[in-house]
């Protein structure tokens, strides 16, 4: 078994994401986005990670879309899978990657994917296997969005009240780079006129965009994964087609788009053939959909190698970039959501399942406060960590009582809450080991006005079948005839639209506690999570760094070093 080892230390640093002075970002043994993590299907990875925070925050990191399959504490999520690493502490994760994707890691604390703590992680086949497509080269876009105020003001004006909402970001990044307020496209135009803030024309610029250079004739795969903190994102490339191959590291039946949608929390590998004038240049965009934009598209160009480029000297495509599509044509978003379907030969679904949760998504109102809850209740994480406290037995840690499964036939899902109050609550939906789980997301109309939100629903440790999609309220006995069993695509994240419903399926497999939550960071802030739990009794080895905290700590001095 080869073991990788890695030493990152998490800081902010002075940066210019979208090629602004003065801005403070998240990053990792001083880089941003942090360093990329490439393993291969078997392979032990050990990250110490080294809390460095100069603001005495604390921290965890996520390594969304890993199973964590014996190793649920290696998670990263503080306050279920482990105790948050305070400044001056190291904590030790090691988990093997057990399939073969496009991933990334992220900060799993308050709002530190706000504030830039992210990094891709790639996991290729096993040496000798083969994927199910073929290639010439591979590249990697991580995309995310960004705002000029701090995530420490952002989380001051969330939880303020009256609420203040952050609004959209003030830029989109490629790879950890944008142009804030200068269209690149504009810009490169024209030699000269290129406004001060605008200096990516440089190379050594660190906001400038990473260009991809290709050769003529051949076919490419972009692997594209979001990590943002809000956004919704449509990605195009001008003249060229692409076929999607891989979904949240799973196969999907391959299918030719002119652009794909992606929200936060998922990820796509895409393939794209160089059949184009080889002596033109193309824009690469990324754009905003779902919510109303104020933010212009970030911007890169795919280059053939004949049409020459330097940084200095970008032989600008002779075509405006790709239009984003209407933010609000939500039957394009579905459209292209249905066309994803799982490769031939993939695990398929069990035709029932054992217990099934109908999730309600609303927005509240506690105290005054403006939270959003699920069947009523906005989360609040505990303080001691639920891993060790059910693992342990400690009562006191968190509420016991069961977690309602469903909510009121009667909620009118097109309307403000008759009665907005909402509670907090930290309560634990327990499943029985390799039951089949159904999980129902309801959407339904936000607090005032006529509008309903989308949210991109992340699970921890586990991929899911995406059974279906629907409008309106899901209608048990009915709407299940029309669930997809033949070949529903696996995912860890998908949306539940506007106004409608999301019918997800898993098995309860994986010994461990796990989040279950909206991937807008703002909402999940929010309260938007539910806590899942199963097989925990199974769960051997937790380390005790895991558990140095709340009312796990005294226990851990009981034993030497296994549990
Ligand atoms: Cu990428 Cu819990 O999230
Ligand atoms: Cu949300």
């Amino acid at each position: 078994v080869r073991v990788r080892e890695y030493k990152f230390e998490v800081g902010y640093m002075k940066k210019k994401p979208d090629c602004i002075e003065n801005s403070y970002v998240m990053g990792i043994n001083g880089h941003f986005p942090g360093p990329t993590i490439r393993a291969h299907v078997g392979d032990t990875l050990h990250i110490s990670l080294f809390n460095n925070i100069s603001t005495n925050e604390p921290t965890s990191i996520h390594w969304h879309g890993i199973s964590q399959h014996g190793t649920p504490w290696a998670d990263g999520t503080a306050s279920i899978s482990q105790c948050a690493i305070n400044p001056g502490e190291t904590f030790h994760y090691r988990f093997t990657v057990d399939k073969a994707g496009t991933y990334f890691y992220h900060g799993h604390y308050g709002l530190q994917r706000s504030a830039g703590l992210y990094g891709s992680l790639i996991v290729d086949l096993a040496l000798g296997q083969k994927e199910p497509f073929h290639y010439h080269s591979e590249f990697n876009l991580l995309l995310s969005d960004w705002w000029h105020n701090t995530s420490f003001h952002q989380e001051l004006s969330l939880s303020s009240k009256p609420f203040q909402w952050i609004g959209e970001p003030q830029s989109l990044l490629i790879n950890g780079r944008g142009q804030y307020n200068c269209s690149m496209a504009a810009n490169t135009m024209n030699n000269n006129a290129t406004l001060p803030q605008c200096k990516f024309r440089t190379s050594d610029e660190e906001c400038a965009p990473q260009i991809l250079h290709v050769h003529p004739n051949k076919t490419y795969r972009i692997r594209i994964a979001s990590t943002t903190s809000l956004s919704s994102l449509n990605f195009a490339i001008s003249n060229h087609k692409m076929v999607v191959v891989e979904a949240d590291g799973n196969y999907v039946d391959p299918f030719e788009v002119d652009d794909i949608d992606i929200y936060s929390g998922e990820s796509y590998s895409i393939l794209i053939t160089t059949n184009q004038n080889p002596n033109n240049n193309y824009w690469i965009s990324i754009g905003v959909r779902g919510r109303k934009p104020n933010t212009p598209q970030a911007l890169t160009i795919l280059n053939y190698q004949k049409a020459s480029i330097s940084s200095s000297n970008i032989i600008i495509p002779n075509s405006p970039p790709p239009i984003t599509p209407q933010w609000n044509d939500f039957n394009r978003s579905k459209a292209f959501t249905n066309k994803i379907h799982a490769l031939m030969g993939s695990p398929k679904p069990p035709t029932h399942y054992d217990h099934r949760l109908l999730l309600l998504n609303t927005q509240n109102l506690i105290d005054g406060y403006t939270k959003w809850a699920i069947n009523n209740i906005s989360l609040v994480l505990p303080q001691t960590p639920y891993l060790g406290s059910i693992k342990f037995k400690i009562n006191a840690a968190f509420d016991r009582r069961h977690p309602s499964e469903n909510f009121s036939n009667g909620y009118d899902i097109f309307s403000p809450p008759i009665n907005p109050n909402a509670n907090f609550g930290n309560r634990v939906y327990m499943f029985n080991m390799n039951q089949v789980v159904d999980v129902i997301l309801q959407n339904a109309n936000v607090l005032s006005g006529k509008n309903s939100d989308i949210h991109p629903w992340h699970l921890h440790g586990h991929d899911f079948w995406v059974l279906g999609y629907g409008d309106g309220k899901f209608k048990q006995g009915y709407d299940e005839k029309n669930f997809n069993l033949k070949n529903p695509p696996l995912k860890n994240t998908a949306a539940v639209f506007p106004y409608g419903w999301t019918a997800l399926r898993f098995r309860a497999n994986n010994p461990g506690v796990w989040f279950f939550h909206c991937h807008i960071e703002a909402h999940l802030h929010m309260g938007m999570g539910v806590i899942f739990a199963e097989g925990v009794q199974l769960v051997k080895g937790i380390p005790k760094q895991a558990l140095a905290c709340g009312l796990t700590k005294k226990i851990i001095m009981s034993f030497n070093t296994t549990n």
